[in-house]
């Protein structure tokens, strides 16, 4: 099924699909981009960086989070994901949690090289969220 994209969406995919080309993957061969929208209209892209210790592998939508908030982006609306499976991939459970922390309704958007897309909204992905209250602290996040 190929979901139309309304020309909002163009921005994130392009930068999703020039991050994908960056893509560090010579173990898996698999490439994936990211671009993840702010709720200012900042784009944040990232790919994956594997790692010859493979558990140190990060995926791409958790790097374009780290760049997010590392430029004082911690809200989000819209998620583009590409990635070398034929069919849309939907972002792994390890990244489902890192999201959620920050948009816990963030509308995602996948596609496949069969140009194929999906969309999801993060809460039916991850409906029951891990959280803590955070202890009290200096900084941001306090
Ligand atoms: N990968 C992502 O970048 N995002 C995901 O949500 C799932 C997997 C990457 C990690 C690794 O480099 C490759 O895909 C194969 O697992």
């Amino acid at each position: 099924m190929t979901l139309e994209l309304d020309d909002t969406w163009k921005p994130l995919r392009d930068a999703a699909l020039a991050a994908m080309e960056m893509a560090y993957a010579p173990y898996s061969k698999f490439r994936v981009g990211a671009a993840l929208e702010a709720t200012d209209g900042r784009l944040f892209a990232g790919c994956n960086v594997e790692n010859a210790s493979y558990p140190v592998t990060i995926c791409a939508e958790r790097v374009a989070l780290g760049s997010a908030v590392a430029a004082g982006a911690v809200e989000f609306r819209r998620l583009y994901v590409c990635a070398d499976s034929t069919d849309p991939a939907p972002p792994c459970g390890m990244c489902r949690q890192a999201l959620t922390e920050f948009a816990p309704d963030l509308h995602i958007l996948s596609e496949g090289t069969s140009g194929n897309r999906v969309e999801w909204r993060l809460f039916d992905l991850l409906p029951a969220r891990f959280l803590l209250d955070p202890p009290q602290q200096e900084g941001r996040g306090s």
